[in-house]
């Protein structure tokens, strides 16, 4: 593996999963493996599991970690080619990832979808740049229209909870005050379609996902049609995708939050959400604090899904000369 963007840079996933189980079983059987070298973990945005988990990965391989906050401490970034630099923002892009390469074996970047103009974010405009400057390995922490490491968490979860081969997989959209990027329910979707499982995904009419990552996943418009005789619900919101109205909130229904009630529907199905997540906006404390919540046990396999691609990167950094 090169760079992690998606799950095409993971090959076979029944291997991924091997592997993701082989780590579990012992967390320091590569801890010389990354010696001497450097992850550099970059954040536009803030986070909790992401930067400690892959953090620790990270050092569970012997790595030296590296984290920068670009808004605190770093100077402000232009990010859009051809700009002229006459505002807030005294460095570029175009020289801050080369000099970033320096320092790195490997980067690490998370940098969210900003709703300002849709063909920059659905072109992954800042991700891209770090993959044709830095010179260096890199791997998605969360970009603009994917979040691979969650995804694979989430494989990895199911994978440990699920009884069926092949389950019944539901992503549910939840309401949220706020407008939150498509990252985790594209890269979910994509993800569990490549797994072979069933996918349904269930939201109101004008919240439709870019098909590029759906296709294979069955859209059902009512909720609870499509929460019956499901193993697993992903809860998660996402602003609208269309054009005239992207990035954007266009209903808060509380009726779509996950309660019992709907989870009564399932299979006995587990609970996911790949946190932050809202309570009592996004589903009730009693789903989320019950015994079929998986969130907690998604968390950890952050750690997992890190140290499976930065392990499988270091065993390929000589293709980078260093
Ligand atoms: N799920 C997830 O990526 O969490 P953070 O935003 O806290 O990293």
């Amino acid at each position: 593996m090169v760079h992690f963007t998606s799950v095409k840079d993971i090959g076979p996933l029944d291997q991924a999963i091997s592997e993701a189980f082989e780590v579990k079983r012992n967390k320091f059987a590569d801890s010389s493996l990354g010696k001497h070298r450097t992850a550099l973990l970059i954040f536009f945005n803030s986070s909790l599991r992401t930067r400690l988990s892959t953090q620790k990965a990270a050092e569970n391989l012997g790595m030296n970690v590296i984290v920068l906050n670009v808004q605190q401490g770093a100077w402000n970034l232009e990010t859009r080619k051809g700009t002229i630099m006459d505002g807030d923002k005294p460095e570029h892009l175009l020289e801050a990832i080369p000099v970033m390469g320096c320092y790195a074996d490997i980067i690490g970047v998370r940098s969210f979808a900003r709703f300002e103009h849709k063909e920059d974010d659905y072109s992954e405009m800042i991700l891209d740049q770090f993959i044709k400057y830095s010179g260096r390995p890199v791997i998605s922490m969360e970009a603009a229209t994917r979040h691979p490491l969650q995804s694979f968490a989430d494989h990895i979860t199911i994978e440990e909870y699920k009884t069926k081969e092949k389950p019944k997989v539901v992503l549910t959209w939840a309401p949220h005050p706020k407008a939150l990027p498509q990252a985790v329910p594209n890269s979910f979707a994509e993800w569990m379609v490549a797994a072979g499982y069933h996918v349904i995904i269930t939201h109101p009419r004008g919240y439709e996902l870019d098909e590029h990552f759906t296709q294979g996943a069955e859209i059902v418009y009512d909720q609870q049609e499509a929460f019956r005789g499901a193993d697993f619900i992903y809860a998660k919101n996402w602003a609208a995708f269309r054009d005239t109205v992207y990035g954007k909130v266009l209903n808060t229904d509380s009726s779509w939050m996950v309660d019992n009630r709907k989870m009564e529907l399932t299979d006995n199905g587990y609970f996911m959400h790949c946190l932050p997540v809202r309570r009592n906006m996004v589903v009730t404390d009693d789903v989320l604090d019950g015994p079929r919540s998986l969130v907690i046990p998604q968390a950890a396999n952050r750690e997992i899904a890190a140290q499976v691609v930065i392990r499988r990167i270091l065993k390929n950094l000589t293709q980078f000369d260093l």
